[in-house]
């Protein structure tokens, strides 16, 4: 007999709240590590994860009204996150009232179930309700996998932009999304 295809289904997204701030940290960390830890150097990696994750850092960035963190859950379990941030956009984002995805990422676990649409589905919505026009981000060259997502999503290539990976200086493709 075949056995019943099991349904992945995530069951919420929701806005992150400050006592998230530990679970996000490690969740966060985990994720960028397993993410670029193949294609970086481990003093890199340890300079960008110090400087970046921590349960205080998390906890003030899910404080700050100028970004807007999402959690998507299975049950009360963490798979995946995204934060928006209000600021300056590079020259190539020309739409008007843009607003950055400055991270987004899925468990390895739910990577290629879906959860990752209902996510930016979820960004977007929330974009939208703070009154963004249009949604840029920026995602280093080399993560293709990252790139086709976005375009199915609806992004464009606009162009370039330098991101420091502990001392190493890299380049980002920025893509860019009209709401
Ligand atoms: C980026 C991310 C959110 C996308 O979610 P996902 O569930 O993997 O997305 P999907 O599987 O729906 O789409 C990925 C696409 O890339 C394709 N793909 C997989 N590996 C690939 C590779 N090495 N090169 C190019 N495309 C690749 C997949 O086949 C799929 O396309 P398809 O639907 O046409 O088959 C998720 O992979 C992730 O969290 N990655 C780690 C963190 C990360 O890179 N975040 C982005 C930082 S900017």
């Amino acid at each position: 007999m075949l056995e019943p295809i099991s349904q992945p289904t995530v069951t919420s997204v929701r806005p992150a709240q400050p006592s998230d701030a530990a679970a996000l940290a490690a969740f966060a960390a985990r994720t960028f590590r397993e993410t670029f830890e193949a294609d970086n150097t481990g003093e890199n990696m340890a300079l960008y994860l110090a400087t970046n994750y921590g349960p205080e850092r998390q906890g003030a960035e899910i404080r700050d009204p100028g970004i807007v963190t999402l959690l998507a859950e299975d049950g009360r379990r963490l798979a995946g996150y995204s934060q928006l941030y209000e600021g300056p956009a590079p020259d190539c984002v020309t739409g008007e009232a843009p607003l950055e995805i400055r991270r987004f990422y899925v468990d390895r676990n739910w990577q290629g179930r879906g959860v990752a649409q209902t996510l930016m589905v979820a960004s977007i919505e929330a974009a939208m309700e703070r009154g963004a026009h249009t949604v840029w981000l920026a995602v280093w060259e080399r993560n293709l996998r990252a790139q086709t997502f976005y375009r199915k999503c609806g992004f464009e290539d606009c162009g370039a932009k330098e991101f420091m990976l502990g001392r190493d200086r890299q380049t980002d493709r920025v893509m860019v999304r009209a709401l």
